[in-house]
């Protein structure tokens, strides 16, 4: 090679390295276009899928709207959510929102395999065979199934789907409604959190300053109750509900075990207190269960529904905590509900948050008042879809609080 031509390739080296690096970059957005058109259903695919929405199919109603079984024309199993005409989101928001919770990937979450915009807003995710958590453990005929082996699986799935949710995936994911409802088991009982992003889907402005509260009665934590405050201590309390759940095979929200105990909450740690947590056990698991991954998963269930979200441990130390005994594990401090009293340095004392209340009809009224005044719920969630406040007043089968 002569030096005037070594010259000249020196000189287009750098020019076509960039047009090579602009070829792949081209590649790689023609690529992800293609993923995300991938995403798009049209209605009429998703009306074929689920035969027009046949009353057959409907698989449950939430207080998003209902939701449907499908099957594609390549047999794949879906679910599609008909998200009710509620939310005033654009279809632009909609539709980026979408397209960033498809991308959400993880063996304990749902997928969300595409959606549709127009004319109606669907979501298309993968069908999930053995359902939501709630329709087995809570009837007698079916939590049988759910022997202890396959509800601390339950536990820890889950906790790891939290995890993954709140600092692994593009954007931290607040839940805002982990409950037994949105916990899904496949045919191999591996647990997957849905509705996840529904937070991002029914825009609300800001996460973990004041936003409007949108979430199910039994599973809210105080300050989120009370003041709106949104933060990832805000789902750790719903999985220690959920957790206590498991173990007792009890619901937190209409518990009626313990005349003396208004929920699962109280009742849990008024045993613990006493040395007797293991007592809260679903009977029939008494011959399976690990009693020291039981004592763990009680004290974790405890130390996760603290009334100070402070002391709540992030789900990468809930996380780490399932692989310890008990006896190692912090102690844990009173539990946070409607009307629960904060004690302090040994004396009952009125929390900040103004949950406090001498008797439970006195703390209910505390509490309505005190959530008026603080502006973060409408006077109708009486009668929304969303509005039931307190046990006794269950307006709403979904036990939903309001979102204005
Ligand atoms: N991907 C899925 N696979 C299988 N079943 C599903 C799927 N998604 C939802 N379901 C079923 O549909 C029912 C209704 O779900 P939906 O999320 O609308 O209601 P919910 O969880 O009770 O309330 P919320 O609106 O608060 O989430 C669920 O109880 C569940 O059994
Ligand atoms: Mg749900």
């Amino acid at each position: 090679m002569n030096k005037s031509k070594t010259f000249f390739l020196n000189i287009i080296k750098p020019f076509n390295f960039i047009s090579n690096k602009g070829q792949e970059e081209e590649e790689d957005l023609a690529k992800i276009t293609a993923q995300e058109q991938q995403k798009v259903f049209s209605f009429e695919t998703l009306v074929a899928a689920t035969r027009n929405f046949h009353p057959d199919n409907k698989l449950g109603q939430g207080g998003f709207g209902p939701v449907f079984k499908g099957k594609l024309a390549n047999g794949e199993e879906i679910a599609v959510k008909k998200l009710s005409h509620t939310s005033n989101q654009g279809k632009r928001e909609f539709v980026n929102e979408a397209k960033l919770l498809a991308r959400v990937q993880h063996r304990n979450v749902v997928s969300l395999l595409g959606y549709c915009v127009s004319p109606e807003k669907l979501l298309a995710y993968e069908y999930v065979a053995n359902e939501s958590l709630d329709k087995l453990l809570f009837k007698s005929s079916t939590r049988d199934v759910l022997d202890w082996q396959r509800r601390y699986d339950i536990i820890v799935g889950v906790a790891k789907g939290l995890l993954y949710l709140h600092e692994d995936a593009h954007d931290c994911i607040i839940h805002r409604d982990i409950k037994a409802s949105n916990i899904l088991l496949d045919e191999k009982w591996v647990p997957k959190i849905a509705d996840f992003g529904m937070a991002k889907l029914y825009p609300e402005g800001q996460t973990h300053v004041n936003t409007r509260i949108a979430g199910t009665n039994g599973y809210m934590a105080p300050e989120y109750v009370m003041h709106g405050n949104l933060s990832v201590k805000a789902d750790v309390y719903s999985f220690g509900v959920v957790v206590l759940e498991l173990i007792s095979g009890q619901k937190n929200f209409n518990f009626n075990l313990d005349p003396e105990c208004q929920n699962l909450l109280e009742w849990a740690y008024k045993l613990y207190k006493k040395g007797k947590g293991l007592e809260i056990l679903e009977s029939g698991l008494a011959s399976t269960a690990d009693p020291d991954q039981v004592a763990a998963c009680i004290k974790i269930g405890l130390l996760c529904t603290q009334f100070d979200h402070q002391l709540r441990p992030t789900m990468s130390r809930v996380v780490l905590m399932l692989s310890r005994k008990a006896g190692t594990l912090e102690e844990p401090t009173q539990p946070g509900y409607l009307g629960s009293r904060y004690r302090s340095r040994g004396t009952t004392s009125s929390s900040s948050d103004g949950m406090s209340g001498g008797t439970r009809s006195q703390s209910r009224s505390t509490f309505t008042t005190t959530t008026t005044a603080a502006g973060t719920l409408s006077s109708d969630r009486h009668r929304t879809r969303r509005g039931s406040t307190s046990r006794g007043s269950v307006s709403d089968p979904h036990g939903k609080r309001p979102m204005r």
